[in-house]
């Protein structure tokens, strides 16, 4: 038996561990959760401050994942593409707006986020036009048992398991006419060697690190 399946429910499509009591994972940007950061979070989500969200801008989101960063960039009135590589995180997103644009409550957020399934690194070597945010949330390994990875995050972490090197994309960011180039990395440690962010926005189990165009990163690839 395969470890993981599909399953179209009622409620959307969704990916399931068999032989595991996880709770299967739905998107769903409807969700009590994601409702109260949208209402609530406002300008103390600190994510909203390192791409510097504001109505009208544009963000890529290299590693789309469950969408919910995606979500509330959108909320804040950001044109967010999502890029996904996986085809069947793709697929669940693809469901997953698909529903949203059906409910009144979210669809004006949903019309923001448009879907690519691809890979970034390639997608952004073909990006002509300047855009001003790059962000890119690659999964990092979590210590064992770590609290900090919970629900749909830790079935997607089963499913994919960690992501490997952000060196690649991170180059391929900043080699775009993008304004920023953001990187979300575990608290301590994943810097990449030679690529100096510009800041850093630290939070309680993670911190975003910040290139600005013709910053430092900039400089030492020799790409202003
Ligand atoms: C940690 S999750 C992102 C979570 C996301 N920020 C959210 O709010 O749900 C990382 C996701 O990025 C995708 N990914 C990683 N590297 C990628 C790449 N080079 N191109 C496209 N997608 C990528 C993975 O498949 C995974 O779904």
């Amino acid at each position: 038996m395969p470890r993981f399946r599909l399953t179209q429910t009622a409620a959307g499509c969704q990916l399931e561990e068999q032989l595991s009591r996880q709770k299967p994972l739905l998107i769903d940007f409807n969700s009590g959760p994601l409702q109260h950061r949208r209402l609530h979070g406002g300008r103390k989500e600190l994510l909203l401050k390192a791409v510097a969200a504001r109505p009208g801008r544009h963000v890529v989101d290299c590693t789309a994942g469950l969408g919910v960063d995606a979500f509330l960039m959108a909320a804040n009135g950001c044109t967010v593409t999502l890029l996904e590589r996986s085809p069947v995180l793709a697929l669940l997103l693809a469901d997953a707006l698909r529903r949203g644009q059906q409910d009144p409550q979210i669809a004006a957020v949903i019309g923001r986020m448009a879907l690519v399934q691809v890979e970034a690194c390639s997608w952004l070597a073909a990006l002509q036009e300047p855009t001003d945010s790059i962000y890119i949330d690659q999964m990092f390994p979590q210590p064992q048992k770590s609290a900090a990875v919970k629900g749909g995050m830790q079935l997607l972490q089963k499913f994919l398991g960690h992501d490997g090197e952000v060196s690649g994309l991170l180059q391929a960011a900043l080699a775009t006419n993008s304004q920023r180039v953001i990187v979300k990395r575990p608290l301590v440690g994943g810097e990449t060697p030679g690529l100096v962010p510009d800041y850093q926005l630290k939070a309680r189990a993670s911190r975003f690190d910040i290139y600005v165009r013709g910053g430092k990163a900039a400089q030492a690839l020799g790409s202003i």
